[in-house]
């Protein structure tokens, strides 16, 4: 049958990576999807910039809402970011477009993500998102599909990578917060704007998607309890070692009798855990399910590669012929949750 045809918008480091996976392994690509998968044109927002990767086999628009209603474009790859603008703009106008969508875009999915499962619902498409959470980790296809049976009685994680790099620099390097922040600037780490990773808060849009999953409830990152890395000291980080702890930004969320719990803060957690052993940029989602018990994933989440294997997962999925969302269950069967405080802090 013909190939799957993208139109992927943003050609940042994550769009980069994505159109290189797509020419360099189309016979992989093919063998694995059965029909092969194609890119029909792109859209950025500077044409002439030199992205390491030739991108004049294919169409270019100017604005991604044009690209995400094309004709010959089947799915809809949104890489620009944001939770609102051109981002959302798009991503509507392709579902509008009965497009499939594919998207690594946690700030938009934490703040519309119910409103666009709905419509992605009612135009017959599917919303996939792997990419948004823990980069190149696939926790939401373990979460949705291998295990769809369990209960799952608490995920935790570190979720953002640039935190941890700097409580591990802090920890290993002896640095100051404000060296070691530096020191993730100069390593190119930082979001645009530093206070989306060092005040939690995208490690909290990570977590709010990851309970909407775990949960089967609507996205509610308002209620996610945040707190960010600002006032961690050297002190608190040599006092933590002393008693056989680490501190670590870490997410968690769990469903109680009074309510769903989602907290994302600086936490002690034990030196010898997994999650203590995690140094650097790194990532690790730990999930607890009845039947299954504890799981820990861990790897990259972010980076060229990374990401964009988790963004081709997704469009491989679809490729194959998946109709499953990323929150697992249709749409309209997502309920409200309760919000409740975390029982300590
Ligand atoms: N700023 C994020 C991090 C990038 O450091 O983990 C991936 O979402």
């Amino acid at each position: 049958s013909d190939p799957l045809r993208l139109g992927i918008a943003g050609l940042g480091t994550v769009g980069a990576g994505v159109v290189k996976i797509v020419r360099q392994k189309s016979l992989l690509l093919e063998a694995r999807t059965g029909r092969g998968i194609a890119i029909s044109a792109v859209s950025a927002r500077n044409r002439e910039k030199d992205r390491g990767v030739p991108l004049t086999d294919y169409g270019w628009e100017d604005d991604p809402v044009t690209l995400a209603t094309r004709d010959d474009v089947d799915v809809f790859v949104e890489l620009v970011g944001g939770s609102d603008g051109p981002a959302k703009a798009a991503v509507e106008a392709a579902l509008k477009a009965g497009k499939d969508v594919v998207t690594a875009n946690k700030a938009l999915l934490a703040h519309h993500g119910q409103a666009l499962a709905e419509l992605a619902e009612e135009n017959g498409c599917v919303l996939r998102f792997e990419a948004a959470v823990a980069g190149g980790i696939p926790v939401i296809k373990a979460l949705t599909e291998g295990l769809a049976a369990n209960d799952i009685t608490r995920v935790m994680g570190v979720m953002n990578g640039t935190c941890n790099y700097i409580l591990t620099r802090m920890e290993s390097g002896g640095l100051s917060y404000a060296e070691a922040f530096a020191e993730a600037d100069g390593l190119g780490f930082l979001e645009a704007d530093p206070e989306l990773d060092v005040g939690g808060i995208d490690a909290g849009h990570k977590l709010s998607l990851l309970s909407a999953i775990a949960y089967g409830t609507q996205v509610s990152f308002d209620a996610v309890e945040l707190e960010g890395i600002g006032r961690v000291s050297i002190d608190d980080i040599r006092q933590a070692s002393d008693m056989g702890y680490k501190i670590k930004l870490l997410g968690v969320c769990r469903m109680t009798g009074r309510g769903l719990e989602q907290s994302m803060s600086p936490c002690l957690v034990p030196a010898s855990s997994p999650l203590g052993q995690l140094e650097g940029g790194t990532n690790m989602v730990v999930i607890e399910g009845d039947q299954v018990g504890q799981i820990v994933m861990r790897g990259a989440g972010a980076g060229e590669g990374p990401t964009a294997s988790a963004v081709m997962g997704d469009v491989v999925d679809i490729a194959r012929g998946t109709r499953v969302t990323t929150f697992g269950a249709p749409a309209s069967k997502l309920v409200k949750a309760t919000p409740a405080k975390a029982a300590t802090p």
